[in-house]
């Protein structure tokens, strides 16, 4: 519900309140935030005379108003704010200063959409727009806010118009800034490398500016964009906790600033390091949308929030709802060496096993025998696939599973055909040699005819085959961004530009073909954001499948993201990327809370560990609901040596509690589990075996069997009695 009223905006959802206003002069100041509360939250704004904190011309409350001490909506630099801005430009006279006052506002059914960029939707959501503007230079932003009540999301956006008469070039254009009158919480931020993303670091907001971001063209594996801040005290289930998640896949900065009166503030957005953008008189900039939640019930609360407004209101298309297929991808069985013949028979002992799609991962196209080339060519290798894929997909296909297949459309290897034709194709900087990745270069996304280039072969090849999947990859950092469509004064807009150009083709695939389930890949989960889960609903969470990685990288990643968002396999031991060897049965529980599948070769696996797959994808399947779409509990942090979650059917009727123990030590301790949010009146039977009370569940704890060796895996599945 939107409320407007004495120059006070007042946003709810179900459980939250965010307000500001609109003062006098037509500054804007934040005043609240927090869970649901009625009131003018003005009372809170304090004013006083600092030294150094500067006060605008010729006010009339003089030397106690200042840019620099109060919280603000859409702070820009130059005219007395010294904190991190969330807006900066600079005018063809050379000056940078913003002062961005009040102008009007308006309040619209649905919620805003933005052309060319991700966004959430929601059919029953409001939009707030208000409209600032420059009295000096003519500049102006329409803030939009959309808000998704019943989901208890707040979103927001920013369209930058340039309203004077000479260019003005934006050096900085963030989506969110968040400003709290207390100094005294905590920042979590999810950070990691390749094969190890999303480890969750909490520390307190410190005295000056902390961020985390990224300069490699996507989201990457070293920072997440989803930040949460939250009480000192907070914990899983109790205080408050803030999310703010970017709704983009490129460059962006988080930055988390204690100021000197103890005021904290939190500006996220496109990362200002090397971007620029002109606007020529009348034109527009779009920045991403930021997606905010905040809950009273702790970090579980505020994570609830993510999954469900990812699930309904961000992921679109045929496979948002429908249940995603058990899959067998060939990456960790082949790498690049297979034949079609050997596929099928991978697929034949996997569809024995109960696996409905097979996946076909790199390798399959032009001269792709190793790492280092064919990137670009998206033809059929008929060397290893005789006659295409049509024939491959219907032997797979007669077999009873769908077919999909990999492919990594940003990329050209040097060695490839497309290369060989368009060398200038590459992001590379002429008279400098390119730094390479992987072998290989990034395509200039930013060019349509380059794009077009692309997705003419990927949809001759999509549509030469009864393909129902397919992975998108993307396997190095941007780097030498530089594109020949740019005159030199623009070239920091490429990276950005680039951006657009991906979301374009994403675009266009989910529209030409929505009955293909589309997994995002990069490098494992190295674009892991509200972005791209826009386009597809699932993706690939890491290159690493060790299922003691992954209990850490799926858990920091289920702080902003849902179970059924994240591609999880069960592969081979030792273990690729650990040479770890896990039970089978741990490596199935730990993938089962992601969107499943294996990623070995089945015609290796001995007769015991078929059955197994077997009971374990059945098992799945018996538990689909409550695995991919039930709410989300962490029990447990898996680095305090017991990893644990749990999730529960919304009306609690039942809830599956997952364990995985860590090292074993001889004569250890005894473990307890102890599940939560159960209906405590209600009786609950536990795998069948034994029943109690919810209260007796979740106060008194399951306890653990004293199970010998590392990492052993447990599930106990909860049905309320009489349900
Ligand atoms: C990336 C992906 C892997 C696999 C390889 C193929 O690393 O994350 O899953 O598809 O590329 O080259």
């Amino acid at each position: 519900m939107i409320q407007v009223k004495d120059s006070l905006f007042t946003l709810h959802t179900a459980h939250t309140t965010y307000q500001f206003a609109a003062d006098g002069n037509g500054f804007l100041l934040h005043t609240y935030y927090g869970p649901r509360a009625e009131g003018d939250f003005r009372r809170l704004l304090r004013f006083a005379d600092r030294g150094f904190s500067p006060n605008p011309n010729a006010l009339a409350d003089g030397r106690v108003f200042s840019l620099d001490t109060l919280p603000q909506e859409y702070p820009a630099s130059g005219v007395g704010d010294f904190r991190v801005p969330v807006i900066e430009a600079r005018f063809a006279d050379g000056s940078a200063a913003v002062d961005l006052r009040f102008e009007r506002c308006e309040v619209r059914k649905g919620k805003y959409a933005l052309e060319g960029l991700p966004a959430f939707r929601g059919d029953d959501a409001e939009t707030l727009a208000v409209y600032l503007r420059d009295p000096c230079t003519g500049l102006s932003a329409e803030l939009l806010y959309g808000v998704l009540e019943d989901s208890d999301l707040i979103t927001r956006a920013v369209r930058i118009t340039n309203g004077g008469s000479a260019p003005v070039t934006l050096t900085n254009a963030g989506s969110l800034c968040l400003d709290f009158a207390r100094g005294d919480m905590d920042v979590i931020t999810f950070d990691g490398r390749h094969t190890m993303e999303r480890i969750p670091h909490r520390r307190a907001v410190a005295p000056g500016v902390q961020s985390v971001g990224s300069g490699r063209g996507i989201t990457s594996h070293q920072h997440n964009n989803f930040v949460v801040l939250c009480d000192h005290d907070a914990t899983e289930t109790s205080g408050v906790a803030y999310g703010a998640a970017l709704v983009y896949s490129g460059n962006f900065r988080a930055a988390v600033e204690r100021s000197q009166f103890d005021h904290i503030r939190l500006v996220s957005g496109i990362s200002p390091q090397g971007f620029s953008w002109t606007l020529a008189p009348g034109e527009t900039f779009t920045a991403p949308e930021a997606a905010m939640a905040c809950s009273n019930e702790g970090l579980g609360g505020m994570s609830r929030i993510f999954h469900a407004a990812i699930r309904s209101h961000l992921c679109r298309g045929e496979w948002a709802h429908k249940p995603r297929p058990v899959l067998l991808n060939t990456w960790e069985a082949f790498y690049f060496d297979f034949t079609a013949d050997e596929v099928v028979e991978a697929a034949k002992a996997a569809a024995d096993a109960g696996v409905e799609l097979l996946v076909l991962d790199d390798g399959w196209f032009g001269n792709r025998c190793d790492d280092r080339r064919g990137l670009g060519d998206w033809f059929v290798n008929e060397e290893k696939l005789p006659g295409g894929l049509a024939p491959l997909a219907k032997r797979i296909g007669d077999l009873g599973l769908a077919f999909g297949l990999w492919i990594e459309p940003e990329m050209v290897s040097e060695d490839s055909e497309l290369y060989r034709a368009h060398p200038d194709w590459a992001l590379r900087i002429p008279g400098r040699p390119a730094t390479m990745g992987r072998s290989q270069l990034v395509l200039d996304f930013s060019r349509p005819e380059v794009r077009d280039a692309v997705y003419a072969q990927l949809c001759k090849v999509l549509r030469s085959a009864d393909i129902r999947y397919v992975k998108w990859d993307m396997n190095r950092s941007l780097t030498d961004v530089w594109s020949a469509a740019l005159p030199a004064g623009r070239e920091g807009e490429a990276a950005h530009r680039w951006m657009l150009g991906v979301y374009d083709l994403l675009e266009r695939f989910t529209r030409d073909f929505p009955h293909i389930l589309l997994e995002g890949c990069c490098g494992g989960g190295g674009r892991f954001d509200c972005g791209i889960l826009y386009y597809s609903p699932q993706i690939w969470t890491s290159d690493n499948t060790d299922a003691a990685d992954r209990l850490l990288i799926q858990y920091g990643t289920s702080f902003g993201y849902p179970v059924s968002a994240m591609g999880a396999h069960v592969s081979a031991v030792p273990n690729e990327q650990t040479h770890r060897t896990l039970p089978f049965e741990t490596r199935g529980v730990v993938a089962m809370s992601g969107t499943f599948g294996y990623e070995l070769d089945p015609r290796k696996l001995t007769p015991e560990e078929r059955a197994d797959m077997r009971s374990q994808i059945a098992r799945f399947r018996e538990l689909y609901d409550l695995l991919q779409n039930g709410e989300y509990d962490r029990l447990t942090d898996p680095r305090s040596g017991l990893a644990a979650w749990q999730q529960t059917a919304p009306d609690k009727s039942e809830a599956l509690v997952n364990v995985v123990t860590g090292l074993t030590r001889s004569n250890d301790a005894f473990l307890t589990v102890y599940p939560r949010r159960l209906d405590a009146e209600a009786v609950y039977s536990v795998n069948g075996e034994w029943s109690d009370t919810g209260a007796a569940l979740m106060y008194g704890g399951i306890p653990l069997p004293q199970e010998k060796g590392d990492f052993r895996a447990m599930q106990f599945h909860l049905v309320r009695e009489g349900a």
